[in-house]
């Protein structure tokens, strides 16, 4: 096996949003064919499946992402809860809350100091609600999940954790935030991943990488950002995001370290295409968009 070839590789697309005026199936069909093509341990869909989660919404959803060959793990976003559409969810993903492992053999665990991945799913959405809730109720179960405390540790929820710079007003961040963030926290979270804001971004924050996916197939785009989706990458030191882009341009979007938990300056990249939808933050934060 390669040193590649130890490397925990994972897919996060949201936001595909079957159903809306804007769907595009062209640009849903390359990135089922292009997940195909790559070597994952899991593909996350983080949410909004749907455009008003209707039926006819989900099933059309279910054809699209039973394609994918690789183990997936589902989450429901505010659209899916709409018309009581987590009803329609439960029958075609199964449960709105969900855990997935994978474990590591030896030599793999040896080089990423990990005995295995562990993905904690959360729904955070509310019926006929756009903003996002965790709940204190469901911190415990949470807890339970993350049940090998050697494993990397991957929490999914469509929600947003933390505000996306470049995307207008603040409306839907996750109503409990700071204490799920302290949760996460006490909990040596490594990676959190959402979607939702349709923008990618990407925090680091308490030693944890919080990565944003935007809208991977639909027009439903805020400002000048194309629709995308992300692909996670560790190995033995550092954390890679790379941002995939509808004309099949993979660009390497940051290098999370995890020898210092943190996103350096040094190490902190940015697609062209991620500081022209997100000129906010570009223009406060010059030296980091200068791109290498
Ligand atoms: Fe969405
Ligand atoms: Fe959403």
């Amino acid at each position: 096996m390669t040193l590649s070839g130890f490397a925990l590789r994972l897919a996060q697309i949201s936001d595909i949003h079957c159903g809306e005026l804007t769907f595009d199936a062209d640009l849903m069909e390359s990135i089922i064919e292009r997940v195909n093509r790559m070597k994952l341990d899991v593909v996350i869909i983080a949410g909004d499946l749907t455009a008003n989660g209707y039926e006819w919404e989900f099933e059309d959803a279910a054809r699209w992402l039973e394609r994918i060959e690789h183990p997936k793990v589902v989450i429901p976003g505010n659209h899916d809860s709409r018309n009581v559409g987590y009803v329609h969810f439960e029958r075609l993903f199964g449960g709105r809350f969900s855990r997935f492992r994978t474990e590591f053999d030896s030599l793999r665990a040896e080089r990423l100091q990990a005995t295995g991945a562990t993905v904690v799913a959360v729904d955070s959405s509310s019926p006929d609600l756009n903003e996002g809730h965790c709940g204190r109720e469901h911190y415990g179960w949470i807890r339970d999940q993350f049940d090998e405390p050697d494993d990397f540790k991957i929490l999914a929820i469509h929600h947003h954790l933390v505000s996306i710079p470049g995307t207008g007003r603040e409306r839907n961040i996750i109503t409990d935030a700071g204490d799920v963030l302290a949760e996460l926290a006490k909990l040596d979270v490594d990676v959190v991943l959402s979607g939702h804001k349709h923008v990618p971004f990407f925090w680091g924050l308490n030693g944890m990488l919080i990565c944003n996916s935007g809208t991977a197939s639909t027009r439903r785009v805020r400002g000048l950002t194309p629709p995308s989706w992300n692909e996670i990458q560790v190995d033995a030191s550092t954390i890679k995001a790379y941002l995939h882009y509808e004309d099949g341009r993979r660009e390497m979007s940051l290098i999370f370290s995890l020898k210092t938990r943190t996103l350096t300056r040094d190490d902190f990249y940015l697609t062209e295409d991620f500081v022209e939808s997100n000129r906010i933050y570009a223009a406060s934060a010059a030296p980091l968009s200068s791109g290498r």
